[in-house]
């Protein structure tokens, strides 16, 4: 049965690229879809700075046709912020708003937005409607288990959630207190999912970063989908590696040294289209290591990957690299 969400149909089982501060812009999004992405978002992007008309807040509202669908992604601790901010985000043309609740983050769940409202759940039902109201788009939530170890409250957040109209619930599998540490626990994501009451599409996330454990998670913990973060930094193939097994049962070998490569020079490209030359080069200096982890002596190229300030360099050290090294070198 294809997932939906909304009208937006997801196809069976869809694996979704989670919204990543910093990391799921344009380019990098760009390369998520080439290799498979079901469903996609923006970082999260501030109410307060959207209505400010904050420059930054502003540019994280670009997408683009071949991105579709993706959802922007606000976050908020004002419910009157939340509904300007949804029409605002709105105009932008997404398929869809979500809205962060699992943030744990000091300076915005301690100022009342994402993961706080796990504190607070008649305000997160009270912000939550106000968003539906204001947009004519789905809305879905991307939340955690609750707040803390005596609080996993997501169930009963689940239930009131739908009732106010979302369209599709994202859990990740911690507490706010956890934060990234120790691991996700999907189990409390199947309650959720078993419950009858509950209608809409429940995806899992937490931890997600190898085809074996995309085919054992789907199996044990039974959600419509998966959402993929830190493991598709630097490795956009893992969508396509899921998705080959769950299509054909086989493993996919790895991506190859010129994969690798053309994947940096996609990324690059796009940075540089959407940021500009200098802006592009200077943030694509953090994803060189990521696409050739495992890739012996690389020490040398990434320096240079580094340093060098115009593009046409960077691309012939690439290309230097496409020719240096033997596809048996890279370690998985
Ligand atoms: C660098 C980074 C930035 C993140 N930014 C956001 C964000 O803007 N919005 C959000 O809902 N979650 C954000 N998250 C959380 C991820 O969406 C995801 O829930 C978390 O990384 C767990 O999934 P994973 O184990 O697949 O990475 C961020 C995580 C990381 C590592």
């Amino acid at each position: 049965m294809p997932v939906k969400i909304g009208n937006i149909d997801l196809g069976e089982f869809p694996l979704l690229l989670a919204p990543m501060e910093d990391v799921s812009d344009p380019p990098f999004r760009f390369v998520c879809k080439q290799n498979g992405a079901d469903l996609m978002y923006t970082e999260f992007i501030s109410s307060e700075g959207l209505i400010r008309d904050a420059a930054k807040s502003r540019q994280k509202l670009d997408i683009f046709e071949y991105e579709r669908p993706i959802g922007i992604q606000i976050f908020g601790s004002n419910i009157e912020s939340m509904r300007e901010a949804t029409e605002i985000a709105s105009q932008a043309g997404p398929d869809l708003i979500d809205i962060n609740y699992g943030c744990p983050v000091k300076n915005v769940a301690c100022k009342g937005a994402g993961a706080s409202l796990l504190k607070d759940i008649d305000k997160m039902v009270k912000m939550t409607k106000a968003v539906v109201e204001a947009t004519h788009l789905p809305v879905t939530v991307k939340t955690r288990l609750g707040w803390d170890d005596n609080s996993k409250n997501v169930y009963e957040v689940a239930e009131r959630l739908q009732d106010v109209g979302i369209k599709a619930l994202t859990i990740h599998g911690r507490t706010r207190s956890q934060m990234y540490k120790g691991q996700a626990d999907w189990s409390l994501i199947r309650e959720v999912k078993r419950n009858p009451r509950v209608a809409i599409p429940i995806f899992g996330n937490g931890d997600v970063d190898s085809v074996e454990k995309a085919a054992n998670w789907r199996l044990e913990y039974e959600t419509d989908g998966i959402m993929i973060g830190r493991a598709a930094i630097g490795y956009p193939w893992i969508f396509r590696e899921i998705k080959h097994f769950f299509n054909t049962g086989e493993l996919l070998p790895g991506p190859t040294i010129t994969e690798r490569v053309e994947v940096c020079l996609t990324h690059l490209a796009k940075s540089i289209a959407w940021k500009g030359e200098k802006t592009g080069i200077f943030e694509m200096r953090r994803h060189y290591s990521n696409y050739f982890k495992g890739t012996p002596n690389f020490k040398e190229y990434r320096m240079k990957l580094v340093s060098l300030e115009d593009v046409a360099s960077i691309f012939e050290v690439l290309e230097e690299i496409k020719g240096n090294y033997n596809e048996a070198e890279i370690l998985q």
